[in-house]
């Protein structure tokens, strides 16, 4: 049914080759996570064994990632978990993991939309340019002096994420022009953010010093503390499964999509892992910082040209993350909309001239400029990761049960050792 509906008139384009889809993978990936959440992980949790963390959570979603691999060959249409829920676990369960995908694509877009706006408050600071304290953070994050000192519309304080509100709208409007300019787009940005993780390695190594990395596990947490931060890290490696969402603009979905997610999550494990080792190896994980903690390691060590560099680097990196998160957040509404399961006049509408989901897109913007302005990141941050992890259960069961319920079906890409892998 769902293979029959591809042929339909009202599809998308298709436009995405396998370099656009991995960078699309990567554009999801590398972000807050890595550029924000490390510090507070090495800091609070892991130490130095955040190395560990990471290879803790990247094998986890590899296991997963061959799991979504093996649907996404199968069946390349718009709608990753929740299409797969609905061709194996039905109606019901696709409603509930609709729904969970909102939780991971929109709230995740929150989220990255603050860690966004924290690194662009970083690198304006380098300029000695300030945003007035009620415009630069979110109400429950404010401290009373921001509150005090705020706007006041009659007794309420206009405290609000202001550079996240405007990203999140920018975004927007590019999303709705089209896929095409997105993806180029995006592809820049992602050149430009691995050139920033490379120079991070690379000009860290020399900086390292090995006592840093003594105690290697965390003094007060130990071994669970690596453990802890695997699961708070796991954040940096969600955006490997939106590529399935994009299936349907593949040019050859059943070759390229497996492809794009296993080499997209493969490479950002390894950086993943070089990164957290240049960061404890620089700064005593006592002392690393928790708003923008690679930027201020190099900071810390006197480098202003490298701080300024990183900055910049992952300011242009976060926001490809958030315009990778959007786009799929529209696309899974799309293929609900498709099912009946929300009002398709309003979900499934494609723009005449640009043929993307303009109604849902614009929606899904002005949601989550709102949430990202009043909501906090942790928070944001820890819904994100139960959704997703809900999202990768769901699938991995699915895979079993459809290799029980259809093994007829051909699948391009199948996943190795089921159901080993499915089940870890
Ligand atoms: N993995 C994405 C990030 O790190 C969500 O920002």
């Amino acid at each position: 049914m769902l293979r029959a509906e591809l042929a339909s008139a009202d599809r998308l384009h298709r436009v995405l080759g396998p370099i656009a889809l991995t960078s699309l993978g990567i554009g999801a990936i590398i972000g807050a996570g890595i550029f924000v959440m490390t510090g507070l992980a090495a800091r609070d949790f892991a130490g130095p064994s955040l190395m560990l963390s990471f290879v803790i959570a990247g094998t986890g979603c590899a296991l997963a990632a061959l799991c979504y691999a093996e649907f996404a060959a199968m069946i390349p249409v718009a709608g990753s978990a929740y299409t797969y829920a609905y061709a194996t676990l039905g109606e019901l369960m696709a409603w509930i993991i609709g729904w969970d995908l909102v939780l991971e694509y929109a709230i995740a877009s929150c989220a990255v939309a603050h860690g966004w706006s924290h690194y662009l408050q970083a690198f304006l600071a380098l300029f000695d340019v300030h945003l007035p304290p009620s415009l630069a953070i979110d109400p429950l994050s404010a401290s009373p002096a921001a509150i005090a000192g705020a706007w006041h519309l009659g007794s309420v304080p206009i405290v609000f994420d202001l550079p996240a509100v405007v990203i999140v709208l920018l975004l927007t409007m590019v999303l709705v022009v089209g896929i095409q300019e997105s993806a180029s787009l995006n592809a820049a940005i992602v050149a430009l953010k691995l050139g920033v993780v490379l120079f991070v390695i690379a000009a860290g190594f020399g900086h390292i010093d090995p006592a840093n990395w003594h105690p290697f596990f965390h003094h007060e947490k130990g071994v669970s503390g690596t453990f802890q931060g695997a699961a708070y890290v796991f954040f940096a490696y969600i955006g490997f499964d939106s590529i399935s969402t994009h299936a349907e603009e593949a040019r050859n979905p059943e070759r390229d999509v497996p492809i794009a997610i296993l080499v997209s999550l493969g490479l950002c494990t390894v950086l993943y892992i070089a990164v957290a080792g240049v960061l404890t190896g620089m700064v005593p994980y006592t002392a690393i910082d928790i708003d923008a903690p690679i930027a201020h390691a190099f900071a810390s060590l006197g480098l202003p040209v490298a701080t300024f560099i990183i900055a910049f680097g992952a300011v242009a990196g976060i926001t490809s993350v958030l315009l990778v998160m959007m786009l799929s957040q529209a696309r899974i509404l799309l293929a609900m909309a498709r099912d009946g399961l929300l009002p398709p006049s309003f979900f499934a509408a494609i723009h005449p001239r640009f043929r993307t989901p303009y109604r849902s897109t614009i929606l899904v913007g002005l949601i989550v400029a709102v949430v990202a302005a009043l909501l906090p990141l942790q928070v944001l941050a820890e819904l994100v990761n139960i959704g997703t992890l809900f999202a990768f259960v769901v699938v991995c069961a699915a895979v079993l049960i459809m290799r029980y319920t259809r093994p007829d079906v051909r699948r391009p890409f199948r996943t190795p050792w089921v159901p080993v892998v499915p089940i870890l």
